[in-house]
């Protein structure tokens, strides 16, 4: 604001004719051209093409104070938000400052100090605020969930005996690997208050049954299984296509 107030006050001092005009009776009324332009409507006005799409984030209208009978003007932005200006034949980009200025009612142009204290004149008024995305701190992107051909895997079934004083499952959701397989953790873990010598889980294929836990204490065991290109079921290591998973707990007390 200052740095036009300061112009303004120069213009009525040194050239009087065209400023002060404005306050003899019977000047031209002030019908200089502005607009409060949003990303609905920018691009019809946006003739030099600066905001693009994708990379802009346009989020609010300007602001804009008229006074004086529409003569004295000031557009700007709020927040961090840059104004962008389209006149008919360029682009005036004020950055962080507001468009402070007056309108010649005799040209019907707005004489507007930029954003390093010159007068430009500018035709039109039609302003924007906006903001170059990566200015912004990054968009948290909601994961795209992957369709890799092994994402197409059957779990394994689990025993689901008498399980009293245990908890034995899958812990979801997936954990997808990053060629966009899942793997998934098996855990089992007692909730009652039985500590136990010993605790496993048991892997069945058509080969057999293997101990697989990879972690253990004396009340959980959990491990990781995987499902990749290499079967339609879960596996872990060299143990493919697991078909069953069973949980044992030995000597608890
Ligand atoms: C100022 O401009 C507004 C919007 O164009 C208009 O409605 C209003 O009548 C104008 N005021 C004067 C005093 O010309
Ligand atoms: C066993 O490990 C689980 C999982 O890390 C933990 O929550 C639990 O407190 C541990 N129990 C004992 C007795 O260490």
């Amino acid at each position: 604001m200052l740095p036009f107030k300061l112009l303004f006050h120069l213009c009525l001092f040194n050239f009087a004719e065209s400023c002060l005009k404005i306050r003899y009776p019977g000047p031209p009324k002030c019908e200089c051209p502005s607009l409060l332009l949003n990303w609905e409507n920018f691009k019809e006005y946006d003739v030099t093409g600066v905001v693009r799409d994708g990379e802009s984030h346009i989020s609010s209208f300007p602001l804009l104070v008229l006074e004086d009978e529409n003569c004295t003007v000031s557009m700007y932005c709020s927040g961090d938000q840059e104004l962008v200006v389209f006149d008919t034949d360029k682009t005036h980009e004020f950055l962080n400052y507001p468009a402070d200025g007056m309108c010649d009612p005799y040209t019907q142009k707005w004489l507007i100090g930029d954003n390093e204290g010159t007068l430009i004149t500018v035709n039109r008024l039609y302003g924007i605020c906006w903001k170059l995305l990566n200015q912004q701190p990054p968009v948290t992107q909601v994961p795209v969930t992957p369709e890799p051909a092994c994402s197409n895997c059957e779990l394994a079934d689990f025993e689901k005996q008498d399980m009293h004083g245990i908890n034995f499952g899958y812990l979801w959701p997936y954990i997808y690997t990053e060629d966009g397989c899942i793997s998934m953790d098996m855990i089992c873990e007692r909730t009652d208050d039985l500590e136990c010598r010993d605790v496993e889980i048991y892997a069945e294929n058509y080969d057999g049954n293997f101990p697989i836990a990879t972690y253990k204490n004396a009340t959980f065991a959990s491990v990781r299984l995987v499902c990749d290109s290499r079967g339609f079921r879960l596996h872990y290591n060299s143990i493919m296509e697991i078909g069953m998973l069973k949980c044992m707990f030995t000597d608890c007390r």
